[in-house]
């Protein structure tokens, strides 16, 4: 359980959003295989990123649709974090409400340390995933800022997260993030029913305001855009 503690000793990690959407706002097509939407030199600097984070953390339908390994691609990048002191990896987070996640995923098997943030009952999921990862209950609804306050005692200091669109939406809603990724890659989805970036909310900077924009940077044909969610600019 998350332990409850007095507001004034809150420290939570700093939090960047990483996405990557098509021309039209997609984040994936509507088919069971994972649309890769960034260009090579865009997954090479996501992976630069993912090497100078404590944590990486993605939603349950992300894990579940894409069972992504969440590694540190590049060698020398894991080189120079055990050079550090750190493990080769960055500790793997899965927020899952219900805790309903197949253990034999590919994400348990691969990488450093992994933790579940669930509202389910922890005992179920302990046993069901005893050894592969730590079980934590998170609350009713599920409370990122706990989340993040725990990431935060277990020497998390800064932390990506890696979608989907429900966690991307629940961060930002929550005033939780401190910058946002955003690569666009030249690409039309044109699906209905394909996922999108953000879902509809109340966010903290109300309709219409501009966030900053931090800089932009082409990766082969994709372009990032670095904002600051909590910069407005009018
Ligand atoms: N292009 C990109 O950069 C990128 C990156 C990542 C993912 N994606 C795409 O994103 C899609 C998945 O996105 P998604 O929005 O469906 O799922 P998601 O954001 O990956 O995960 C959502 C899950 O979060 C859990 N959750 C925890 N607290 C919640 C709350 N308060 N409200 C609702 N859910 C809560 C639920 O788990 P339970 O179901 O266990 O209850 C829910 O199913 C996939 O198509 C994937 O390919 C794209």
């Amino acid at each position: 359980m998350v332990p409850d503690r007095p507001a004034a000793a809150r420290r939570r990690p700093r939090v960047i959003l990483s996405v990557a959407v098509s021309l039209d706002g997609y984040i994936d097509d509507a088919t069971p295989e994972r649309l890769r939407l960034s260009s090579p030199e865009d997954f090479d600097r996501v992976d630069a990123v993912r090497a100078q984070c404590d944590a990486l953390l993605i939603g349950a339908n992300t894990l579940r649709r894409d069972n992504p390994r969440l590694l540190v691609a590049d060698e020398r990048r894991r080189a120079a974090r055990a050079a550090r002191g750190l493990p080769a990896h960055p500790l793997k987070v899965v927020v899952s409400a219900s805790a309903d996640l197949d253990p034999g995923l590919r994400f348990w098997h691969c990488g450093d340390k992994k933790v579940i943030y669930t509202s389910a009952a922890p005992d179920g999921p302990s046993a069901r995933f005893g050894g592969l990862a730590d079980v934590v209950a998170a609350g009713t609804p599920l409370d990122l800022g706990a989340v993040l306050e725990d990431l935060w005692r277990r020497g998390v200091r800064r932390l990506m997260v890696e979608g989907g669109g429900t966690i991307h939406t629940l961060f930002l809603e929550g005033d939780l993030a401190d910058e946002l990724h955003l690569a666009v890659a030249p690409v039309l989805v044109g699906q209905r029913d394909a996922p999108r970036f953000l879902h509809p909310a109340r966010f903290p900077g109300g309709t219409g305001r501009r966030m900053r924009l931090i800089d932009t940077q082409q990766f082969g044909d994709t372009v990032l855009h670095r904002y600051d969610p909590r910069g407005w600019t009018a």
